[in-house]
Protein backbone atom coordinates (compact mmCIF):
# COMPACT_ATOMS: atom_id res chain seq x y z
CA UNK A 1 0.00 0.00 0.00
CA UNK A 2 0.83 3.59 -0.88
CA UNK A 3 1.44 5.86 1.56
CA UNK A 4 -1.03 8.73 2.11
CA UNK A 5 -1.14 11.84 3.52
CA UNK A 6 -2.76 11.63 7.20
CA UNK A 7 -5.47 14.57 6.16
CA UNK A 8 -5.89 17.39 2.94
CA UNK A 9 -5.45 20.16 5.79
CA UNK A 10 -1.72 17.64 5.72
CA UNK A 11 -1.34 17.99 2.06
CA UNK A 12 -2.25 21.17 1.39
CA UNK A 13 0.56 22.45 4.07
CA UNK A 14 2.87 20.81 2.35
CA UNK A 15 1.76 21.95 -1.22
CA UNK A 16 2.09 25.14 0.02
CA UNK A 17 5.16 24.70 1.98
CA UNK A 18 6.56 23.48 -1.66
CA UNK A 19 5.08 26.75 -3.06
CA UNK A 20 5.79 29.21 -0.69
CA UNK A 21 10.04 29.87 -0.87
CA UNK A 22 11.94 32.61 -1.84
CA UNK A 23 10.28 33.29 -4.93
CA UNK A 24 7.53 34.69 -2.95
CA UNK A 25 9.18 36.37 -0.19
CA UNK A 26 12.35 38.46 -2.62
CA UNK A 27 11.21 37.63 -6.01
CA UNK A 28 7.52 38.49 -6.30
CA UNK A 29 7.51 41.82 -4.15
CA UNK A 30 10.50 43.17 -5.86
CA UNK A 31 9.18 42.65 -9.52
CA UNK A 32 5.77 43.91 -8.84
CA UNK A 33 7.02 46.62 -7.30
CA UNK A 34 8.67 47.22 -10.27
CA UNK A 35 6.41 46.72 -12.76
CA UNK A 36 3.55 49.01 -11.68
CA UNK A 37 2.30 47.96 -8.08
CA UNK A 38 -1.19 46.74 -8.37
CA UNK A 39 -1.19 46.79 -12.03
CA UNK A 40 1.20 43.67 -12.30
CA UNK A 41 -0.46 42.26 -9.22
CA UNK A 42 -3.53 42.08 -11.28
CA UNK A 43 -1.76 40.72 -14.57
CA UNK A 44 -0.36 38.28 -11.74
CA UNK A 45 -3.78 37.07 -10.83
CA UNK A 46 -5.03 36.57 -14.78
CA UNK A 47 -1.48 34.78 -14.91
CA UNK A 48 -2.22 32.30 -12.35
CA UNK A 49 -5.88 31.80 -13.09
CA UNK A 50 -5.05 31.38 -16.97
CA UNK A 51 -1.21 29.37 -16.59
CA UNK A 52 -0.55 28.14 -12.80
CA UNK A 53 -3.58 26.93 -11.65
CA UNK A 54 -4.65 24.85 -14.83
CA UNK A 55 -1.12 23.34 -14.63
CA UNK A 56 -1.06 22.56 -10.97
CA UNK A 57 -4.62 21.11 -11.55
CA UNK A 58 -2.78 18.62 -14.45
CA UNK A 59 0.09 17.66 -12.22
CA UNK A 60 -2.50 16.98 -9.27
CA UNK A 61 -4.12 14.50 -11.90
CA UNK A 62 -1.17 12.95 -13.07
CA UNK A 63 0.21 12.34 -9.98
CA UNK A 64 -2.74 11.38 -8.39
CA UNK A 65 -4.45 9.50 -10.84
CA UNK A 66 -0.87 6.99 -11.55
CA UNK A 67 -0.15 6.59 -7.57
CA UNK A 68 3.47 6.81 -8.56
CA UNK A 69 6.70 8.59 -8.89
CA UNK A 70 7.65 11.47 -11.98
CA UNK A 71 9.13 8.85 -14.39
CA UNK A 72 6.65 6.18 -13.03
CA UNK A 73 3.27 8.14 -13.83
CA UNK A 74 3.92 9.11 -17.15
CA UNK A 75 4.92 5.42 -17.85
CA UNK A 76 1.84 4.60 -16.24
CA UNK A 77 -0.54 6.73 -18.18
CA UNK A 78 0.69 6.39 -21.69
CA UNK A 79 2.62 3.49 -21.73
CA UNK A 80 2.94 3.17 -25.42
CA UNK A 81 5.05 6.39 -26.13
CA UNK A 82 8.05 6.99 -25.38
CA UNK A 83 8.46 10.27 -26.03
CA UNK A 84 5.93 11.42 -23.49
CA UNK A 85 7.71 9.14 -20.91
CA UNK A 86 10.53 11.80 -21.23
CA UNK A 87 8.62 14.53 -19.22
CA UNK A 88 9.00 12.37 -16.33
CA UNK A 89 12.97 12.37 -16.71
CA UNK A 90 12.88 16.21 -17.40
CA UNK A 91 10.92 17.16 -14.49
CA UNK A 92 13.84 14.39 -12.52
CA UNK A 93 16.27 16.19 -13.76
CA UNK A 94 14.99 19.79 -12.81
CA UNK A 95 14.42 18.69 -9.56
CA UNK A 96 18.33 17.22 -9.04
CA UNK A 97 19.68 20.64 -10.53
CA UNK A 98 17.47 23.10 -8.80
CA UNK A 99 17.55 21.83 -5.43
CA UNK A 100 21.21 21.44 -6.08
CA UNK A 101 21.86 24.87 -5.75
CA UNK A 102 18.96 25.92 -3.85
CA UNK A 103 20.46 23.97 -1.48
CA UNK A 104 23.69 26.73 -1.31
CA UNK A 105 21.19 29.74 -1.00
CA UNK A 106 19.02 28.09 1.83
CA UNK A 107 22.37 27.72 3.61
CA UNK A 108 22.97 31.40 3.26
CA UNK A 109 19.62 32.18 5.07
CA UNK A 110 20.61 29.85 7.42
CA UNK A 111 23.91 31.73 8.09
CA UNK A 112 22.30 35.10 8.72
CA UNK A 113 19.50 33.40 10.78
CA UNK A 114 22.96 32.50 12.94
CA UNK A 115 23.99 36.02 12.66
CA UNK A 116 20.77 37.68 13.38
CA UNK A 117 20.58 35.32 16.71
CA UNK A 118 24.16 36.36 17.80
CA UNK A 119 23.82 39.82 16.97
CA UNK A 120 26.11 40.47 14.89
CA UNK A 121 24.19 43.12 12.83
CA UNK A 122 24.16 45.48 15.70
CA UNK A 123 26.15 47.96 16.12
CA UNK A 124 27.70 47.98 12.61
CA UNK A 125 28.10 50.28 9.71
CA UNK A 126 26.29 49.51 6.52
CA UNK A 127 29.19 48.98 4.56
CA UNK A 128 30.72 46.28 7.29
CA UNK A 129 27.23 44.21 7.14
CA UNK A 130 27.03 44.51 3.15
CA UNK A 131 30.51 43.01 3.03
CA UNK A 132 29.70 39.94 5.26
CA UNK A 133 27.41 39.04 2.25
CA UNK A 134 30.88 38.81 0.22
CA UNK A 135 32.48 37.27 2.99
CA UNK A 136 30.24 34.62 3.41
CA UNK A 137 30.30 33.65 -0.10
CA UNK A 138 33.77 33.59 -0.73
CA UNK A 139 34.52 31.21 2.36
CA UNK A 140 34.28 27.92 1.00
CA UNK A 141 34.73 26.31 4.19
CA UNK A 142 31.54 28.40 5.39
CA UNK A 143 29.53 27.40 2.07
CA UNK A 144 30.26 23.93 2.73
CA UNK A 145 29.01 24.01 6.02
CA UNK A 146 25.94 25.88 5.19
CA UNK A 147 25.08 23.52 2.65
CA UNK A 148 25.79 19.97 4.62
CA UNK A 149 23.65 21.90 7.78
CA UNK A 150 20.60 22.39 5.22
CA UNK A 151 21.01 19.16 3.61
CA UNK A 152 20.93 17.22 6.86
CA UNK A 153 17.68 19.16 7.61
CA UNK A 154 15.86 18.16 4.74
CA UNK A 155 17.58 14.51 5.11
CA UNK A 156 16.06 14.36 8.92
CA UNK A 157 12.64 15.53 7.74
CA UNK A 158 12.27 13.49 4.38
CA UNK A 159 13.66 9.87 5.99
CA UNK A 160 10.85 9.63 8.29
CA UNK A 161 8.15 9.18 5.80
CA UNK A 162 5.06 11.40 4.39
CA UNK A 163 3.16 11.45 7.25
CA UNK A 164 5.74 11.28 9.88
CA UNK A 165 8.14 13.55 7.96
CA UNK A 166 7.27 15.69 5.82
CA UNK A 167 3.46 16.58 6.84
CA UNK A 168 4.55 16.72 10.17
CA UNK A 169 7.45 19.26 9.56
CA UNK A 170 5.01 20.99 7.49
CA UNK A 171 2.62 20.87 10.62
CA UNK A 172 5.47 23.53 12.45
CA UNK A 173 7.28 24.97 9.49
CA UNK A 174 3.57 26.53 7.51
CA UNK A 175 1.74 27.90 10.15
CA UNK A 176 5.08 29.45 12.26
CA UNK A 177 5.94 31.10 8.50
CA UNK A 178 2.50 32.38 8.08
CA UNK A 179 2.31 33.95 11.95
CA UNK A 180 5.95 35.77 11.43
CA UNK A 181 4.92 37.40 7.93
CA UNK A 182 1.77 38.55 9.21
CA UNK A 183 2.98 39.62 12.10
CA UNK A 184 5.96 41.70 10.40
CA UNK A 185 3.38 42.84 7.89
CA UNK A 186 1.79 44.42 10.39
CA UNK A 187 4.76 46.17 12.46
CA UNK A 188 5.33 47.39 9.12
CA UNK A 189 2.51 49.28 9.00
CA UNK A 190 3.17 51.13 12.27
CA UNK A 191 6.31 52.19 10.63
CA UNK A 192 6.85 55.66 8.26
CA UNK A 193 7.10 54.16 5.21
CA UNK A 194 3.84 52.32 5.35
CA UNK A 195 2.33 54.87 2.72
CA UNK A 196 4.78 54.61 0.67
CA UNK A 197 5.78 50.57 0.91
CA UNK A 198 1.36 50.07 0.31
CA UNK A 199 1.65 52.41 -2.93
CA UNK A 200 4.78 50.68 -4.63
CA UNK A 201 3.29 47.55 -4.03
CA UNK A 202 -0.25 48.17 -4.88
CA UNK A 203 -1.05 51.43 -6.29
CA UNK A 204 -2.19 50.16 -10.37
CA UNK A 205 0.17 52.71 -12.43
CA UNK A 206 -0.35 51.00 -15.45
CA UNK A 207 2.11 53.24 -17.26
CA UNK A 208 4.83 50.96 -15.55
CA UNK A 209 3.37 47.84 -17.10
CA UNK A 210 4.79 46.38 -20.43
CA UNK A 211 4.80 43.58 -22.18
CA UNK A 212 8.18 42.31 -20.60
CA UNK A 213 6.26 42.65 -17.53
CA UNK A 214 3.18 40.45 -18.51
CA UNK A 215 5.69 37.54 -19.40
CA UNK A 216 7.32 37.83 -16.46
CA UNK A 217 4.09 37.32 -14.67
CA UNK A 218 3.42 34.27 -16.95
CA UNK A 219 6.73 32.52 -15.62
CA UNK A 220 6.82 33.62 -12.26
CA UNK A 221 3.26 32.04 -11.96
CA UNK A 222 4.86 28.95 -12.38
CA UNK A 223 7.64 28.82 -10.44
CA UNK A 224 5.99 29.98 -7.50
CA UNK A 225 3.53 27.09 -7.73
CA UNK A 226 6.44 24.63 -8.01
CA UNK A 227 5.48 23.29 -11.48
CA UNK A 228 7.42 21.07 -13.90
CA UNK A 229 9.62 19.72 -10.93
CA UNK A 230 7.66 16.99 -9.97
CA UNK A 231 7.00 18.08 -7.23
CA UNK A 232 2.96 18.50 -7.34
CA UNK A 233 2.94 15.63 -9.34
CA UNK A 234 4.99 12.95 -6.28
CA UNK A 235 3.05 15.03 -3.71
CA UNK A 236 -0.43 14.51 -5.52
CA UNK A 237 0.41 11.03 -5.61
CA UNK A 238 -0.10 10.63 -2.21
CA UNK A 239 -3.30 12.21 -2.05
CA UNK A 240 -6.56 10.02 -1.58
CA UNK A 241 -8.95 9.22 -3.96
CA UNK A 242 -11.61 10.70 -2.34
CA UNK A 243 -9.68 14.62 -1.76
CA UNK A 244 -10.84 16.22 -5.00
CA UNK A 245 -8.70 18.30 -7.14
CA UNK A 246 -10.20 21.54 -7.85
CA UNK A 247 -10.52 22.61 -4.12
CA UNK A 248 -7.50 21.56 -2.96
CA UNK A 249 -5.41 23.54 -5.98
CA UNK A 250 -7.42 26.66 -5.78
CA UNK A 251 -6.58 27.12 -2.12
CA UNK A 252 -3.01 26.42 -2.74
CA UNK A 253 -3.09 29.50 -5.74
CA UNK A 254 -4.53 31.72 -3.20
CA UNK A 255 -2.28 30.72 0.16
CA UNK A 256 0.96 31.40 -2.24
CA UNK A 257 0.18 34.63 -3.78
CA UNK A 258 -1.30 35.43 -0.16
CA UNK A 259 1.95 34.89 1.21
CA UNK A 260 3.39 37.02 -1.90
CA UNK A 261 1.70 39.96 -1.64
CA UNK A 262 1.70 40.42 2.86
CA UNK A 263 5.62 39.43 2.11
CA UNK A 264 5.74 42.63 -0.27
CA UNK A 265 3.81 44.46 2.80
CA UNK A 266 6.17 43.44 5.27
CA UNK A 267 9.38 44.27 3.82
CA UNK A 268 9.09 47.71 1.56
CA UNK A 269 7.61 49.69 4.18
CA UNK A 270 10.48 48.76 6.43
CA UNK A 271 12.82 49.62 3.62
CA UNK A 272 11.38 53.02 2.80
CA UNK A 273 10.82 53.78 6.45
CA UNK A 274 15.12 54.31 6.96
CA UNK A 275 14.85 56.09 3.33
CA UNK A 276 16.52 53.02 1.20
CA UNK A 277 16.01 51.98 -2.06
CA UNK A 278 14.39 48.66 -2.82
CA UNK A 279 17.60 46.86 -4.83
CA UNK A 280 16.60 44.03 -6.52
CA UNK A 281 18.43 40.65 -6.65
CA UNK A 282 19.61 38.48 -3.08
CA UNK A 283 21.08 42.26 -2.35
CA UNK A 284 17.90 43.18 -0.90
CA UNK A 285 17.81 40.34 1.49
CA UNK A 286 21.11 39.67 2.72
CA UNK A 287 22.50 43.16 2.49
CA UNK A 288 19.80 45.61 2.68
CA UNK A 289 17.81 44.31 5.51
CA UNK A 290 20.34 43.12 7.56
CA UNK A 291 21.28 47.22 7.17
CA UNK A 292 18.27 48.39 8.18
CA UNK A 293 17.69 45.53 10.74
CA UNK A 294 21.13 47.14 12.56
CA UNK A 295 19.34 50.28 13.41
CA UNK A 296 15.72 50.09 13.93
CA UNK A 297 14.03 49.49 17.46
CA UNK A 298 13.40 45.69 17.62
CA UNK A 299 15.98 45.07 14.83
CA UNK A 300 17.41 41.90 16.09
CA UNK A 301 14.14 40.38 16.85
CA UNK A 302 12.85 41.21 13.58
CA UNK A 303 16.06 40.37 11.90
CA UNK A 304 15.76 36.78 13.60
CA UNK A 305 11.85 35.96 12.62
CA UNK A 306 13.33 37.49 8.84
CA UNK A 307 15.61 35.08 8.18
CA UNK A 308 14.12 32.04 10.42
CA UNK A 309 11.20 32.95 7.90
CA UNK A 310 13.06 32.72 4.44
CA UNK A 311 15.20 29.19 6.61
CA UNK A 312 11.10 28.10 7.10
CA UNK A 313 10.33 28.99 3.43
CA UNK A 314 13.52 27.37 1.82
CA UNK A 315 13.08 24.25 3.77
CA UNK A 316 9.52 23.17 3.28
CA UNK A 317 9.99 23.82 -0.56
CA UNK A 318 13.42 22.07 -0.74
CA UNK A 319 11.42 19.13 1.09
CA UNK A 320 9.29 18.58 -1.58
CA UNK A 321 12.32 18.55 -4.22
CA UNK A 322 14.08 15.40 -2.23
CA UNK A 323 11.20 13.72 -2.35
CA UNK A 324 10.89 13.86 -6.23
CA UNK A 325 13.83 12.10 -6.09
CA UNK A 326 13.53 9.97 -3.34
CA UNK A 327 9.97 8.97 -4.72
CA UNK A 328 11.89 7.98 -7.94
CA UNK A 329 14.42 5.85 -6.10
CA UNK A 330 11.51 3.75 -3.89
CA UNK A 331 8.99 3.54 -6.91
CA UNK A 332 11.57 2.91 -10.11
CA UNK A 333 14.56 1.25 -8.07
CA UNK A 334 13.00 -0.09 -5.06
CA UNK A 335 15.11 1.27 -2.85
CA UNK A 336 13.50 1.35 0.81
CA UNK A 337 12.79 4.68 2.19
CA UNK A 338 16.14 5.07 4.14
CA UNK A 339 18.37 3.85 2.00
CA UNK A 340 16.73 6.35 -1.19
CA UNK A 341 16.81 9.21 0.96
CA UNK A 342 19.85 8.91 1.76
CA UNK A 343 21.58 8.64 -1.66
CA UNK A 344 19.74 11.28 -3.14
CA UNK A 345 21.04 13.58 -0.36
CA UNK A 346 24.31 12.93 -1.06
CA UNK A 347 24.40 12.61 -4.33
CA UNK A 348 22.30 15.95 -4.44
CA UNK A 349 25.27 17.33 -1.33
CA UNK A 350 27.56 16.28 -3.85
CA UNK A 351 26.23 17.91 -7.34
CA UNK A 352 25.86 21.38 -4.98
CA UNK A 353 29.47 21.57 -4.14
CA UNK A 354 30.83 23.42 -7.39
CA UNK A 355 27.85 25.63 -6.52
CA UNK A 356 28.42 26.06 -3.17
CA UNK A 357 32.06 26.97 -4.39
CA UNK A 358 30.93 29.04 -7.34
CA UNK A 359 31.79 32.14 -5.72
CA UNK A 360 35.70 31.40 -4.39
CA UNK A 361 37.62 28.20 -5.60
CA UNK A 362 35.64 27.81 -8.91
CA UNK A 363 35.23 31.57 -9.03
CA UNK A 364 37.12 31.59 -12.43
CA UNK A 365 34.96 28.59 -13.83
CA UNK A 366 32.40 31.03 -16.32
CA UNK A 367 29.89 28.64 -17.96
CA UNK A 368 27.11 30.64 -19.76
CA UNK A 369 27.14 34.28 -20.97
CA UNK A 370 30.11 34.56 -18.11
CA UNK A 371 28.28 33.61 -15.32
CA UNK A 372 29.53 31.02 -12.30
CA UNK A 373 28.43 27.55 -11.87
CA UNK A 374 25.47 28.59 -9.67
CA UNK A 375 24.14 31.42 -11.79
CA UNK A 376 24.26 29.26 -14.73
CA UNK A 377 22.76 26.34 -13.26
CA UNK A 378 19.77 28.90 -12.49
CA UNK A 379 19.86 30.05 -15.87
CA UNK A 380 19.21 26.90 -17.25
CA UNK A 381 16.91 25.41 -15.25
CA UNK A 382 14.53 28.83 -15.01
CA UNK A 383 14.91 29.49 -18.57
CA UNK A 384 14.41 26.17 -19.98
CA UNK A 385 13.76 23.04 -18.27
CA UNK A 386 10.54 24.75 -16.70
CA UNK A 387 8.98 26.32 -19.54
CA UNK A 388 9.60 23.58 -21.73
CA UNK A 389 8.33 20.86 -18.75
CA UNK A 390 5.60 23.32 -17.89
CA UNK A 391 4.86 23.37 -22.08
CA UNK A 392 5.22 19.41 -22.42
CA UNK A 393 2.76 18.47 -19.51
CA UNK A 394 0.05 21.22 -20.64
CA UNK A 395 0.19 19.77 -24.26
CA UNK A 396 0.20 16.08 -22.66
CA UNK A 397 -2.88 16.95 -20.41
CA UNK A 398 -4.75 18.61 -23.31
CA UNK A 399 -3.76 16.82 -26.26
CA UNK A 400 -1.98 13.34 -25.49
CA UNK A 401 -4.02 11.95 -22.43
CA UNK A 402 -6.88 10.42 -22.53
CA UNK A 403 -10.18 12.71 -22.15
CA UNK A 404 -11.44 10.03 -20.11
CA UNK A 405 -9.16 9.91 -17.77
CA UNK A 406 -8.49 13.85 -16.93
CA UNK A 407 -12.40 13.97 -17.21
CA UNK A 408 -12.80 11.26 -14.69
CA UNK A 409 -10.33 13.29 -12.28
CA UNK A 410 -11.02 16.69 -12.30
CA UNK A 411 -15.09 15.88 -12.22
CA UNK A 412 -14.12 13.23 -9.49
CA UNK A 413 -16.26 10.49 -11.01
CA UNK A 414 -18.97 12.41 -12.45
CA UNK A 415 -20.10 13.72 -9.27
CA UNK A 416 -19.16 17.50 -9.69
CA UNK A 417 -16.94 19.90 -11.50
CA UNK A 418 -18.14 19.47 -14.64
CA UNK A 419 -17.81 23.24 -16.01
CA UNK A 420 -14.51 23.53 -13.82
CA UNK A 421 -13.29 20.67 -16.20
CA UNK A 422 -14.75 22.46 -19.41
CA UNK A 423 -13.13 25.50 -18.87
CA UNK A 424 -9.91 24.14 -17.32
CA UNK A 425 -10.13 21.72 -20.50
CA UNK A 426 -10.08 24.72 -22.96
CA UNK A 427 -7.27 26.85 -20.76
CA UNK A 428 -5.05 23.58 -20.71
CA UNK A 429 -5.26 23.14 -24.66
CA UNK A 430 -5.15 26.79 -25.97
CA UNK A 431 -4.16 29.39 -23.62
CA UNK A 432 -1.68 27.34 -21.19
CA UNK A 433 0.48 26.52 -23.77
CA UNK A 434 0.51 29.75 -25.97
CA UNK A 435 1.43 31.70 -22.90
CA UNK A 436 4.24 29.77 -21.58
CA UNK A 437 5.57 29.42 -24.95
CA UNK A 438 5.43 32.94 -26.12
CA UNK A 439 7.71 33.19 -22.39
CA UNK A 440 9.99 31.00 -23.60
CA UNK A 441 10.61 32.48 -26.94
CA UNK A 442 11.25 35.91 -25.14
CA UNK A 443 14.05 34.04 -22.35
CA UNK A 444 15.53 32.73 -25.25
CA UNK A 445 15.55 35.92 -26.70
CA UNK A 446 13.74 34.76 -30.36
CA UNK A 447 11.19 37.62 -29.51
CA UNK A 448 13.16 40.64 -28.32
CA UNK A 449 11.09 43.31 -26.47
N1 LIG B 1 7.88 27.57 -5.45
C1 LIG B 1 9.23 27.82 -5.07
C2 LIG B 1 9.45 29.30 -4.86
O1 LIG B 1 8.57 30.11 -5.21
O2 LIG B 1 10.48 29.67 -4.33
C3 LIG B 1 10.12 27.28 -6.13
C4 LIG B 1 11.00 26.21 -5.61
C5 LIG B 1 12.32 26.40 -5.61
C6 LIG B 1 10.51 25.04 -5.10
C7 LIG B 1 13.14 25.48 -5.10
C8 LIG B 1 11.32 24.08 -4.59
C9 LIG B 1 12.64 24.33 -4.57
F1 LIG B 1 13.45 23.48 -4.02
Amino acid sequence: MRNHWGSRFGFILAAVGSAVGLGNIWKFPFITGMNGGGAFVLVYLIAILCCGLPILMAEFLIGRHSQKDVVGSFRELTPQSKFWKSIGWLNLAAAFIILSYYGVVAGWTLDYLFKSVAGSFAGNEPEAIAGMFGALVTDPVRQLICLTGFMGLCLVVVISGIKEGIERWNRILMPTLFAIIFFMAIYAMTTSGAMEGLRFMLYPDFSKLTVNGVLEAIGHSFFTLSLAMGAMITYASYMDKKEAIYPVAIRIAFLDTLVAIVAGLAIFPIVFSVGMEPGGGPGLIFKTLPQIFATIPLGGVLSTLFFLLLAFAALSSAISLLEVLTAFMIDEKKYNRKKATIFMTIAVYLAGIPSALSYSTFGNVKLLKGMEILDSLDYVASNFMLPIGGLLIAIYTGFILDKKISKAEITEDGSGYLTIFNIWFFTIRFIAPVLVFLVFLTKIGVIKL
